[in-house]
């Protein structure tokens, strides 16, 4: 399977103003775009870092998987995102290696984009999300 690039790492925050202002004065980086993503149940800053991005994560609820997430561990790292040429390859290959796919079919994320889950379980404790970019 072809990785191009780590597309972003995902941070759960409580406040997404707080947290964009907290990267903002403390690494002078500044998000290109901010979006609510109603299907996974965040609101996203994208903050472009070389050629990747620091995603931050507000949850829409308490009821989603980042509110979920947020109660049980705190703020912190929540996954990490490859950017991959042709998603149904990947996730071909990866339930053939017997990982365990969240999505067996991409859904629709942030910027338009194709993208899957895969659990941590049997990832190295690793919450991994694919990207097909539009
Ligand atoms: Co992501």
């Amino acid at each position: 399977m072809l990785l191009l690039n780590l597309d972003h790492v995902a941070i759960a925050v409580a406040d997404l103003d707080e947290a964009i202002e907290r990267y903002r004065s403390r690494y002078r980086v500044e998000p290109i775009y901010r979006e609510i993503v109603e299907q996974q149940g965040v609101e996203e800053a994208m903050i472009p870092v070389g050629g990747s991005y620091l995603q931050l994560l507000q949850p829409l609820g308490p009821e989603t998987p980042v509110g979920r997430f947020l109660a049980r561990h705190g703020e912190g790292l929540h996954h990490l995102a490859y950017a991959v040429p042709d998603i149904e390859a990947a996730l071909a290959h990866l339930a053939a290696e017997g990982a365990e796919l969240i999505d067996s079919e991409p859904r629709i994320g942030g910027r338009g984009a194709r993208i899957a889950f895969v659990h941590p379980r049997g990832s190295n404790g690793v919450l991994t999300e694919l990207v097909e970019l539009a």
